[in-house]
């Protein structure tokens, strides 16, 4: 896993840069990728002191990572990255996987076999999107705590979002 120590923020027009710090991680398209990353965001977010959000970010990034090596795996690509960007009180959890296909929000009735994982991920974020992705595939995105709208611009602000 890159980590990016703090830094002063870059000025973009007139917006702080959305990412003091980051970190990302290429994981394998294996279930045992879902508790390695949740690993990672515990670790993560201890070093910056972002404590109060491990937990609801770990959850999310269960479901995304989750989600995104189903679809990386659906196109035989074999791993996801996952990246994790701050602020000081927000973060911004963002997935790249190698399917083009959007995540869909259902409805989550408890009779049904699937379909919570995205519930959850929006009962736990500020907010939460996908965007495709200059190089193939896309980004599920989720924004947790105070996170301004130039954050979850994740097209942008995702560097080496290339699967090569
Ligand atoms: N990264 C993704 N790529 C493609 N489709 C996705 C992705 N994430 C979610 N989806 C779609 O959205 C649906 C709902 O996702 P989710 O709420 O996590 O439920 P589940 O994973 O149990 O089906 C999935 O069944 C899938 O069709
Ligand atoms: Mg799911």
């Amino acid at each position: 896993m890159s980590q990016q120590a703090a830094r002063v923020p870059r000025r973009v027009g007139s917006q702080p840069d959305p990412a003091w710090r980051s970190a990302t991680a290429d994981l394998p398209t294996e279930p045992r990728s879902v508790p390695v990353a949740r690993r990672l965001v515990r670790l993560v977010l201890g070093s910056w002191a972002l404590y109060d959000l491990a937990a609801p970010a770990e959850l999310v990034t269960s479901e995304i990572v989750t989600n995104g090596i189903a679809a990386s795996a659906a196109v035989r690509y074999p791993s996801v990255r996952l990246r994790l960007a701050s602020q000081p009180y927000s973060l911004l959890v963002s997935v790249w996987d190698a399917s083009p296909a959007r995540p869909e929000l259902r409805d989550g009735a408890v009779d049904a076999e699937g379909g919570r994982g995205l519930v959850l991920v929006a009962a736990l974020a500020e907010r939460w999107g996908s965007d495709p992705a200059e190089d193939g595939g896309k980004v599920v995105w989720a924004a947790i705590g105070r996170c301004s709208q130039q954050d979850t611009r994740t097209g942008s602000a995702h560097p080496g979002q290339d699967p090569s």
